[in-house]
């Protein structure tokens, strides 16, 4: 009896943090050269709210949705840094930023915004995957700080990233009556358990080491049948040739 107790006090105690699930089922990015253009958008006080992507020295692409509200001012944000306790990295707060015309709400597409740096910074950045690029069925990784289930209240301060395969359209428009295939693609699996989530927002979807795809919305997080939908990058930004 005793010695069951001690080996299940041993078994949560050394279970790594980093074995339970992350993003929601993922795990932590420690290699800080895999996401030189990663960044997280942040309140002035800190408190991350949304993730991004540096797609040239002075330009962040995040989600509309992330930045609608906000003054370009009001929006702090950090690259070069992995865990947000640290201050290693560089800030800069955004000087103005772009919203698609017509951009009302995540549902509805258009589902991105391009961010201007007040001070650019000297990380590579991340290319955009070319017009026509094969989607279906290719797992792409997605990274960002949001949280590790649906209902979690504490967040993780390490970047967290996941691989998900992306759906046909006609499995995503079965799921959501408003699917619009121009302007999305979803992601996920059939039985759920991996999938972005709150505060994931705004981060990049990499396939082929190209970004593909802008953390948007979902209902709830890696519920069975609930595929992530993101803003499909190709049909907003061309890649450069
Ligand atoms: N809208 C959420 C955010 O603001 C992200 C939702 C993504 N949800 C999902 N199940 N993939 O952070």
């Amino acid at each position: 009896m005793r010695l069951l107790a001690v080996l299940i006090l041993f078994v949560i105690t050394v279970t790594p943090a980093h074995a339970a699930p992350r993003i929601v089922g993922g795990e932590v990015v420690d290699d800080a050269g895999e996401v030189p253009w990663m960044v997280a958008l942040t309140t002035s006080s800190g408190h991350q709210f949304c993730g991004g992507a540096l797609l040239g020295p002075g330009q962040v692409v995040t989600a509309a949705h992330c930045v609608d509200d906000r003054t370009p001012g009001s929006i702090t944000v950090v690259g070069g840094r992995l865990d947000l306790r640290t201050d290693g990295g560089s800030t800069s707060v955004a000087a103005s930023y772009e919203l698609v015309e017509g951009y009302s709400t995540p549902s509805r597409g258009k589902d991105i915004a391009l961010l201007t740096l007040a001070e650019p910074m000297p990380y590579r950045t991340l290319p955009v995957a070319a017009a026509g690029v094969h989607m279906n069925g290719s797992v792409g990784v997605v990274y960002g700080w949001g949280r590790q289930a649906e209902n979690d209240t504490d967040k993780s301060p390490l970047l967290h990233k996941a691989y998900v395969p992306i759906m046909a359209d006609e499995q995503c428009a079965a799921t959501y009556a408003r699917y619009d295939a121009q302007a999305m693609f979803c992601a996920g699996y059939p039985d759920g358990g991996i999938d972005a989530c709150i505060d994931d927002s705004g981060g990049p979807f990499v396939v082929g080491g190209r970004l593909a795809g802008i953390v948007s919305w979902g209902i709830g997080c890696a519920r069975p049948n609930a595929p992530g939908v993101y803003t499909r990058v190709t049909t907003y930004l061309n890649a450069a040739s």
